[in-house]
């Protein structure tokens, strides 16, 4: 459904990714994890077209994404829903118009309708009361929540989630990962989830992706991935600092906590 061939992409001459093959089956839920900074919310930006690569191809069922005319790009775009790492919710709106953004881009529903919508989709990721408030009024975790509202607004048949739970408490990130098994038992979406907790990953996986800075490392069921070989994976599922072998900086391995 998604492939992803010799991807080689980075900004300006920083390469970020080289030569990225990677496919992802239609239905099933790839996790993608990895260091901080090694590339994946880039990896997520080039699936959705919003970046182009250097070289190499990404296909959405065929097509080369760089290559759709018009109307084929908007149709993918409103086949699928986004969460960005940040929430990115448009902060001059408020939050109900946020999640309604995408129902009015794409639909032509009343506007009460849409108003029924925007509720319910908020009140699928446990946020209730808050369509009248702006974005920076919610704390980080209920920006995040917010986000995923909006990616869900059209029920998207494909999900891209660039860290769905980091930041959040363990109660709303366990009820974050219900949530996206409920949908993919529900609607069959395909999804591809950016996440950094292991217990998580674990439970919501189909397939593990692992990158190491600009590489993919290896792909697996989450049994494969438990008992790899490869002293890297390892490291990055037990939660182990680098060896002190002068090289290797600990900060880059410090997830991504920080800017959920
Ligand atoms: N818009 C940008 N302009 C220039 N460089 C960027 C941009 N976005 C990302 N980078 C660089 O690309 C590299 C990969 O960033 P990316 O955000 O893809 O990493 P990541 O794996 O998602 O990290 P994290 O786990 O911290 O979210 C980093 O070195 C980063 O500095
Ligand atoms: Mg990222």
């Amino acid at each position: 459904m998604i492939k992803v061939s010799d991807l080689v992409a980075g900004y300006g001459d920083n390469i970020v990714l080289d030569g990225v093959n990677l496919d992802v089956e239609s239905h099933e839920i790839l996790v993608i994890m990895g260091q901080s900074g090694c590339g994946k919310s880039t990896l997520l930006r080039h699936i959705i077209g919003l970046n182009r690569p250097i070289s190499g191809t990404v296909e959405i069922d065929g097509t080369d994404i760089t290559r759709m005319d018009e109307a084929g790009y908007r149709a993918f775009c409103r086949s699928m829903g986004v969460l960005f790492q940040t929430g990115g919710l448009f902060n001059s709106m408020t939050v109900g118009d946020n999640v309604a953004f995408p129902l009015r881009e794409h639909t032509r529903l009343a506007e009460p309708v849409i108003e029924i919508v925007v509720r319910l989709k908020l009140d699928q990721v446990g946020l209730r009361g808050v369509e009248k408030q702006m974005p920076s009024e919610l704390s980080g975790g209920m920006r995040k929540r917010a986000g995923l509202a909006r990616a869900l607004a059209l029920d998207p048949q494909t999900l891209f989630l660039d860290e769905p739970t980091t930041g959040l408490d363990p109660i709303i990130a366990a009820g974050i990962d219900e949530l996206i098994l409920r949908l993919h038992r529900q609607y069959g979406a395909t999804m591809v989830v950016v996440a950094h907790d292991r217990a998580s990953c674990m439970r919501i996986a189909d397939r593990i992706a692992i990158f190491r800075d600009s590489a993919l490392v290896e792909v697996g069921t989450p049994d494969e991935i438990q008992s790899s070989d490869n002293e890297y994976v390892k490291q990055l599922l037990e939660r182990r600092p680098p060896e002190e072998d002068g090289g290797t900086s600990t900060s880059s391995y410090v997830s991504g906590e920080a800017t959920a």
